[in-house]
């Protein structure tokens, strides 16, 4: 196989729509989806991620990266691909603070299940099933969200989000048609 340096993608930033869009699921493994899952990991590392889904790329695909032990490991990379997830069990209730490569300079505490099972395809479209609890369940559910159009702001207490509402809206202003953060306007 020929071998293919992978790509550095574009983060979409809040104001984007394909980052409100519901994700559609992967049919078929085509050399485009998985060029494209190899710039999805390349990515998260590049952004220094826990976890990446297509939606925050620009593409509305149910697809996610995770590897939520990356920093606690020595730097050694162990990315987990889901395909076409599904969740089949949620267990407990834990909040704790959150941000999003989307939602920049935003960290807020976020209610979610303590731990969970889920299912999806990898890369290699073989089915996996993961326990997680930590930082891994959290990832999956900040993830997953991201692929029905989910932010993690829409989660956070209502008083909390009006506090967030200036800095919201000025980022959504300075976020271009393709995502891109045009900086202040000048008005
Ligand atoms: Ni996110």
């Amino acid at each position: 196989m020929k071998s293919r340096k992978p790509n550095n993608l574009h983060i979409r930033l809040y104001g984007d729509k394909t980052l409100r869009e519901v994700a559609k699921p992967v049919t078929e493994f085509t050399d485009d989806v998985n060029n494209f899952i190899a710039d999805l990991v390349f990515t998260m590392y590049e952004k220094d991620g826990v976890g990446l889904a297509a939606p925050q790329v620009g593409r509305s695909l149910r697809i996610f990266v995770v590897d939520p032990f990356w920093f606690n490991d020595d730097g050694k990379k162990n990315p987990l691909v889901l395909v076409n997830p599904e969740f089949k069990e949620f267990h407990g209730d834990v909040e704790s603070e959150e941000g999003c490569l989307s939602v920049p300079n935003i960290f807020e505490p976020v209610q979610r299940a303590e731990s969970v099972i889920i299912e999806a395809l990898n890369e290699k479209g073989k089915k996996v099933r993961y326990e997680a609890d930590g930082l891994f369940a959290r990832a999956l559910q900040h993830e997953f969200d991201h692929l029905d159009g989910i932010l993690f702001i829409d989660k956070i207490p209502k008083l909390k989000r009006m506090f967030l509402k200036k800095k919201l809206h000025d980022l959504q202003r300075t976020t271009d048609q393709s995502g891109r953060n045009i900086g202040e306007l000048p008005l």
